[in-house]
């Protein structure tokens, strides 16, 4: 199903575009957005268990001015607590759907990505910015606090002090310091040549196995909540288990006979 009203969803050379569509608000996050968003992930997890839609992802912002300008702010005027509550459940419900699935998945931030923007790209694996880009989680200027893993993201991705700073402040991070501070991995002058690069990126990338990204990618973001010893043993029993998969026999078994592998995922 590609019937959204604020999203659209394209596949070209087996890497998906997820698109935020609402340019008259930004592309602020409504309920909408985010129901939409989440009945996309969850079906691109159940149909894509064989790489047959897509072999990366990358999350995007309609228009130039702005990747994401956060939650909804008119949506929030009149929720009650148990409302905005589950709100941040759903957008949190998003964000772990984006780390759960079995694909790499590259936010391209073109323009703002403020609050919820911010939130939703650190929940990718990683971050690309137009020179425009400018990241933040301007919520305590609203009176309110990060719902989406703002409070926990920013912290493992820039250090918990640096986190504090930005979001007691409010303050725009232009993406010349989101570089610096471990936010953005690489800046493009367009968002056109930063889409351009994403998507060869992506491709290139799942020339290696896919399955061995799959797993790199769940014991690095599993290990992000446990102690090192938890952490190290999680990796060892991955470790331990990826020898039985095909892609590893190839991809061994390729170095050895001087060969390119040939990698299926499984
Ligand atoms: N929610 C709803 N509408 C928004 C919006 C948002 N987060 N951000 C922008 N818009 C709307 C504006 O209301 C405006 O609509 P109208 O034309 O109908 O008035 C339209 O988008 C264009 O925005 P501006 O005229 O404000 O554009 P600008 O260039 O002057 O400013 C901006 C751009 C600095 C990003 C400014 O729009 C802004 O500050 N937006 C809000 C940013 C923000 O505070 N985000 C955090 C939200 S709270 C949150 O995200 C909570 C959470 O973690 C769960």
């Amino acid at each position: 199903n590609t019937n959204y009203e604020t999203l659209l969803f394209e596949v070209e050379n087996e890497i998906g575009v997820i698109t935020v569509n609402r340019p008259k608000a930004l592309n602020a996050l409504s309920e909408q957005v985010h129901s939409e968003l989440n009945a996309l992930l969850k079906e691109f997890k159940n149909l894509n268990k064989d790489y047959s839609i897509a072999k990366g992802l990358i999350l995007t912002g309609a228009e130039d001015k702005a990747f994401i300008a956060g939650a909804d702010i008119k949506g929030m005027t009149t929720m009650t607590a148990e409302q905005a509550e589950s709100f941040a459940r759903l957008g949190q419900e998003n964000t772990l759907l984006f780390e759960s699935l079995n694909v790499p998945v590259i936010a391209c931030v073109n323009g703002y990505a403020l609050g919820g923007g911010c939130e939703m790209a650190m929940s990718c694996d990683f971050i690309y910015g137009t020179k425009t880009a400018v990241f933040g989680q301007p919520e305590v200027k609203l009176g309110l606090i990060p719902g989406f893993g703002g409070t926990q993201r920013l912290s493992k991705l820039v250090g918990r002090n640096r986190a504090k700073e930005i979001t007691y402040s409010g303050r725009n991070v232009g993406v010349e310091e989101a570089k610096e501070i471990g936010l953005v991995v690489a800046i493009f002058e367009t968002k056109d040549e930063m889409l351009e690069s994403a998507k060869t990126y992506l491709s290139k990338m799942m020339r290696n196995s896919p399955h061995a990204i799959l797993e790199a990618k769940r014991v690095m973001n599993e290990g992000n909540d446990l102690t090192i010893s938890e952490g190290l043993n999680v990796e060892a029993k991955a470790f331990g288990a990826i020898f039985n998969s095909d892609d590893m026999k190839e991809g061994t078994k390729a170095f050895v006979e001087k060969r390119k592998p040939v990698f299926t995922g499984k």
